[in-house]
């Protein structure tokens, strides 16, 4: 199995793929600046659109996270020949030849289905386990498999096995009912090689479609519409290898932006996405975070003096809205913050997993289907408590700095999908925060 170089071949083993615990000693205010890591969520189909080039790609910024280590096995399964220095990987996809993929693998993580359209546009054919992935709620695939077999995949399921094959995929038009940015990313995969136009209606239109679009065009693919939600892609006969700088996260931006919201204090976020991030600033800066943007140095200051206070209504939505993928970080904050929030979550039906962990700290939240009712108190304790999930895990980190006393948090591997290491990076900012192998 190919591992990056010595240092984050240690870091992995240490951190990632055993449990620790996080302990974090609350109210400390953060200050100091820190750097983004590159985006989980662009940089996994950007690595699954490499099966589809015969040659070699190399990816700069690429985040060392559990997730990227779980692809690149996926990749050298099927005949991929990596290579990861730090936060540099190499893919040579010359000799694609193996279409079944291993459930041990597949089933870490709910990005593997995307590997159906690569392997279908390079194979024609793939065999893959129902994905895994975190605990957040129904996880269908419906749309992924209409969008698949609109462009000529024959699928068959037996138990939790799927197999797919196809002559060479026929263009399509396909209209999603409702946005989902797997199922983009996997037409997209599959069609930028078929025969003929293929038009997606309903798009998703997150900044990590963009990102894979862009990779995909530096290839040679034909796509165009990518902003608008209606993407139109001309099937070419072929892909060259390119280069590919990625984009940082906005979720782990988003997250340290909460984080010093919760801590209080004054920081600096370092090559932050400024523009992919409007929705959650405006939340910020409602809630009383005094904000300073550095669009050509790509910086956000963001200063923290008085206690936060709770705007009384947020949901979750598609992009450009606020991203589900940090309502948990803000409702680490929310139940902090002065006054009464109620916060819908509209993407997912099970994302309100660390609600009982946080009461357990002393927050006052009233759960409904799929909203909760915050009433912000001034202070939380304290706790021992559970990281269920990957976004969850992060928001309980958070709650610890603005808890009295110290918060200890268990199954941290989770956090390890997504973040390169939070307990760095958070103490760069001046947090009381460490880490332990169990
Ligand atoms: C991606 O998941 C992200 N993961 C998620 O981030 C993110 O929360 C989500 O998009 C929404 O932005 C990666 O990019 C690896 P969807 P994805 O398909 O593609 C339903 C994180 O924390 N749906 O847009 O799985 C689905 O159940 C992760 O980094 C169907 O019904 O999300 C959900 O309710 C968590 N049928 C909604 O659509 C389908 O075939 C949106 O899901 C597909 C999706």
């Amino acid at each position: 199995m190919t591992l990056p170089d010595d240092h984050a071949k240690d870091y992995i083993e240490k951190y990632m793929t055993q449990d620790a615990i996080i302990k974090v000693q609350g109210k400390y205010p953060l200050q100091g600046s820190v750097r983004i890591q590159g985006s989980k969520n662009a940089t996994l189909p950007v690595l699954a659109a490499c099966l589809l080039i015969p040659g070699k790609c190399v990816i700069h910024n690429c985040p060392i996270i559990t997730d990227v280590m779980y692809m690149l096995r996926l990749l050298e399964y099927a005949g991929c020949i990596v290579t990861w220095k730090g936060n540099q990987v190499t893919v040579d996809a010359c000799n694609v030849k193996e279409f079944r993929l291993p459930g041990e693998y597949v089933k870490k993580m709910r990005s593997s289905v995307i590997l159906m359209g690569a392997l279908l546009g390079r194979l024609h054919e793939v065999g893959i386990d129902y994905p895994g992935g975190c605990v957040i709620g129904e996880r269908p695939i419906d749309q992924h498999l209409r969008g698949l077999e609109a462009l000529g995949a024959k699928i068959s399921m037996e138990g939790n096995y799927i197999h797919a094959s196809s002559g060479k995929l026929q263009g399509a038009k396909i209209a999603f009912p409702s946005s989902s940015v797997g199922a983009t990313q996997n037409v997209l995969l599959a069609s930028v090689m078929a025969r003929g136009e293929t038009r997606i209606q309903n798009a998703a239109k997150e900044p990590e479609i963009a990102a894979l679009c862009s990779f995909l065009r530096l290839a040679g693919a034909d796509i165009v519409g990518e902003e608008t939600g209606q993407i139109t892609i001309h099937g070419v006969e072929e892909l060259h290898p390119v280069e590919f700088d990625m984009m940082p996260d906005r979720i782990v931006a988003g997250t340290y932006l909460f984080a010093a919201m919760a801590a209080g204090g004054e920081i600096c976020i370092k090559e932050a996405p400024i523009m992919h991030l409007t929705q959650v600033l405006h939340v910020l800066e409602n809630m009383g975070g005094e904000l300073k943007l550095r669009q050509e140095s790509q910086e956000i200051e963001l200063r923290v003096k008085e206690r936060t206070k709770n705007l009384s209504y947020i949901e979750t939505n598609v992009y450009p809205g606020f991203p589900t993928d940090l309502q948990s970080p803000l409702l680490s904050v929310a139940v902090v913050s002065e006054g009464k929030l109620l916060l819908k979550e509209r993407i997912f039906s099970g994302r309100f997993k660390i609600v009982e962990e946080l009461r357990r700290m002393g927050a006052d939240i009233t759960e409904y289907s799929n909203s909760v009712l915050i009433r912000g108190s001034s202070c939380l304790e304290g706790r021992n408590v559970i990281a269920r999930e990957l976004r969850g895990g992060a928001a309980l980190v958070i709650a610890g700095l603005a808890a009295s006393g110290i918060t200890m948090v268990t199954d941290t591997r989770y956090i390890s999908r997504g973040y390169e290491d939070i307990v760095r990076d958070l103490r760069t900012l001046g947090a009381h925060i460490s880490i332990n192998k169990i």
